[in-house]
């Protein structure tokens, strides 16, 4: 029988593609590996799964079925290099320092800090806060900082006031937040647009001429502000260590881009569903009476949720894997969600599944390079969640819909 936390979290993922869940939960039965007529090669096994991460002679992430090779046609055919050449060892050398926990504890005191000490504060005042339209601002100015945006170069990114999704449906909005977040929740409509244009991949990559132009003016207004930003970036960012590289300010601009698409709907997706599962699981209460296993409720929500559920890969030369025989030119696709849920329910007292690591951040070479920032924000969250030692409650819950990563839209929620 499908426990609360389940039905919710599946009902979630329809909402954002009608067929998700389906293909995530039939998905554990193309284990270890199946082929599925025009899509291509289902992986469901943690080893094979980092087998293939691993083999770079057989596997590539820039030709078509794979994300870089969506990126390519979107900002430009340079950024092959940055996602599988030198550059791209030469980058993830350079920026190492800027994603390890030190700097990503202090990222999430200084930049988040104050806005999590209002979270605690404004549910200890016996109000009700939205989890859902807090998380795209949080994950917005951390994200922007991370790259080496000031809340400035985003204020006036968007000084025209193009209302973001959320402002222009009017609805979800947290009335307890203030006016210096607006801009930051128009960032996250805007990165979820081209973030969407991914919906409808799954037999090809290659983007028809009405969704490129799209995914090309959201991309050029996402990158406008970089100029300046790259010119005074200070060498403790993503932006000032590109400029050390020598990586031109057009470079630097389509990094920025990569960054902010990668940092921004997954963790603010992580962000909510990790408060949900723990009110619909009832292991809240476990927690308040154990607060040191916080790691692993984080560690669970992102088994769970694994909003990258699913990661692409194309065939380079033929290969055989786990007695199949794969052909060059066909595509691969790993099921994240399916390999990490297999394991079992959200439970923050089960402990580190060595088969699965921490397959949810992918693996190889690509393996996520915000893995740290993602656990330091959401151990902070938790940590503001949890503050008054008291469990809480969902007031309000709805599904954001037609979304590549699905979401919530709105999550009221008040200390019980
Ligand atoms: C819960 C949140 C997140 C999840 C589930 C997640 C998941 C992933 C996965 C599965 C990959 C590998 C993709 C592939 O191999 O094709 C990846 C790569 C990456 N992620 Fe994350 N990610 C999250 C948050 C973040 C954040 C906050 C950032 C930083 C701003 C970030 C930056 C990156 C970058 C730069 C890469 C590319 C690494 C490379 O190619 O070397 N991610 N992420």
């Amino acid at each position: 029988m499908l426990t609360t936390a389940r039905r919710h979290e599946l009902a979630l993922l329809a909402a954002g593609q009608p067929w998700l869940p389906a293909l995530l939960v039939a998905g554990r039965l193309a284990r270890p590996i199946r082929k599925v007529p025009t899509l291509g090669w289902f992986v469901a096994d943690p080893a094979v799964a980092r087998q293939i991460y691993n083999d770079h002679a057989h596997f590539s992430i820039v030709s078509e079925g794979a994300a870089g090779h969506w990126w390519a046609q979107v900002i430009g055919d340079w950024v092959e290099d940055l996602f599988e050449g030198q550059g791209h060892t030469e980058l993830r050398t350079k920026v190492r320092d800027l994603f390890a926990a030190k700097h990503t504890d202090d990222l999430v005191a200084r930049v988040i800090g104050p806005a999590l000490k209002q979270i605690s504060a404004d549910l200890a005042a016996g109000g009700t806060v939205d989890i859902a339209e807090r998380a795209r601002v949080l994950v917005g100015r951390s994200v922007s900082d991370l790259v080496g945006m000031e809340p400035a170069d985003i204020r006036a990114l968007f000084a025209e006031g193009e209302g973001g999704r959320v402002a222009a449906e009017g609805n979800g909005v947290d009335e307890t937040m203030s006016d210096d977040d607006e801009p930051f929740r128009i960032l996250f409509d805007h990165v979820e647009e081209l973030v969407n244009l991914g919906i409808g991949t799954m037999a090809s990559t290659t983007l028809d001429p009405v969704a490129l132009e799209r995914a090309r003016t959201l991309a050029a207004k996402l990158s406008a502000a970089v100029p300046a930003a790259y010119e005074r970036a200070d060498g403790n960012t993503t932006l000032g260590r590109c400029r050390e590289l020598g990586l031109d300010v057009q470079h630097a601009a389509g990094l920025a881009i990569l960054m902010a698409v990668a940092g921004t709907d997954t963790l603010a997706s992580a962000m909510t569903r990790m408060i949900a599962l723990l009110h619909d699981s009832g292991e809240q209460h476990a927690l308040l009476a154990a607060p040191d296993r916080l790691p692993d409720a984080v560690r669970e929500t992102l088994r769970v949720t694994s909003p990258a559920y699913l990661v692409g890969r194309s065939v380079t030369a033929d290969v055989e894997i786990a007695g199949r025989q794969l052909r060059a030119g066909e595509h691969v696709k790993i099921l994240t969600w399916s390999i990490n849920n297999a394991v079992g329910d959200f439970k923050i007292h089960r402990d580190y599944v060595p088969e699965t690591r921490q397959l949810w951040f992918g693996g190889g070479r690509h393996l996520c390079l915000g893995a740290q920032l993602v656990h330091s924000e959401l151990g902070s969250l938790l940590e503001a969640l949890t503050a008054a030692g008291r469990p809480f409650e969902i007031v309000e819950r709805r599904y954001r819909r037609k979304v590549f990563i699905p979401t919530y839209e709105t999550l009221r929620i008040r200390l019980a």
